[in-house]
């Protein structure tokens, strides 16, 4: 069985999904394992507590970079066995050494369609105040694997949501978690679990199932 950690920083409504897709028997028999959050007041880990998963905290204030919180992840993450790294809603810069330590078996959410509107500086409601400010009319979400670029890894799902006359960013960024990212992120975990992912360079392949 795949055991997955999910990383969180906030209000853990991506991890709900995951909760809600284990509960339904949805998430190709990964188990939740974990949860470690950067904050230790973040919403997600009440949510974790309700669900029965084991809630932890290495707070980025604790560490003087993000190499050295990204070290103690990874200490945590290999004293608990995970297999699978689960970002949702994680709001850091993780450094090389998480990449080392689960090559492709990383998976971020992020709230619009990637190349569009991804890279440093953006994330949260900040994504959406940046689109609804170009002008696009269809934004969406990304789940990808992650490697040493800041969203430039492995796209594995995405789903275009339409932008409408008097969108706000809070408008927005509910429509795109209700629309999609709720949706690809337990899929795109679900098909890790079953070994369906497979990734050569920047292509991911989705395998048939049995
Ligand atoms: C989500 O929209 C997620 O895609 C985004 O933050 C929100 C967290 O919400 N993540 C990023 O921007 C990461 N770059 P949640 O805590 O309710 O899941």
């Amino acid at each position: 069985m795949t055991r997955i950690a999910v990383l969180v920083s906030g209000g853990g409504t991506n991890l709900q999904a995951l909760i809600g897709a284990r509960d339904r028997g949805e998430l190709g028999g990964g188990e939740l394992a974990a949860v470690i959050s950067s904050k230790a007041d973040a919403y997600a880990l009440e949510r974790a507590k309700n669900a029965g998963i084991p809630g932890y905290v290495v707070a980025r204030k604790d560490y003087d970079s993000n190499r050295a919180m990204t070290q103690a992840l990874v200490s945590r993450l290999k004293e608990l066995n995970i297999d699978l790294v689960v970002l949702a809603g994680f709001m850091h810069i993780l450094t090389e050494e998480m990449v080392h330590a689960y090559p492709n078996a990383i998976l971020n959410v992020h709230p619009a369609l990637i190349p569009s509107f991804c890279g440093a500086g953006y994330y949260g409601l900040h994504v959406h105040e940046k689109a609804l400010a170009y002008g696009v009319k269809v934004t969406g979400a990304t789940v990808h694997f992650v490697n040493e670029e800041p969203d430039g890894g492995p796209i594995v799902l995405q789903k275009a949501v339409d932008i409408l006359p008097g969108d706000t960013p809070e408008v927005l960024q509910r429509r795109v978690m209700e629309q999609a990212e709720w949706h690809i992120l337990p899929q795109a975990v679900a098909l890790f679990c079953q070994g369906r992912l497979s990734v050569e360079g920047r292509i991911v392949t989705i395998n048939k199932g049995e």
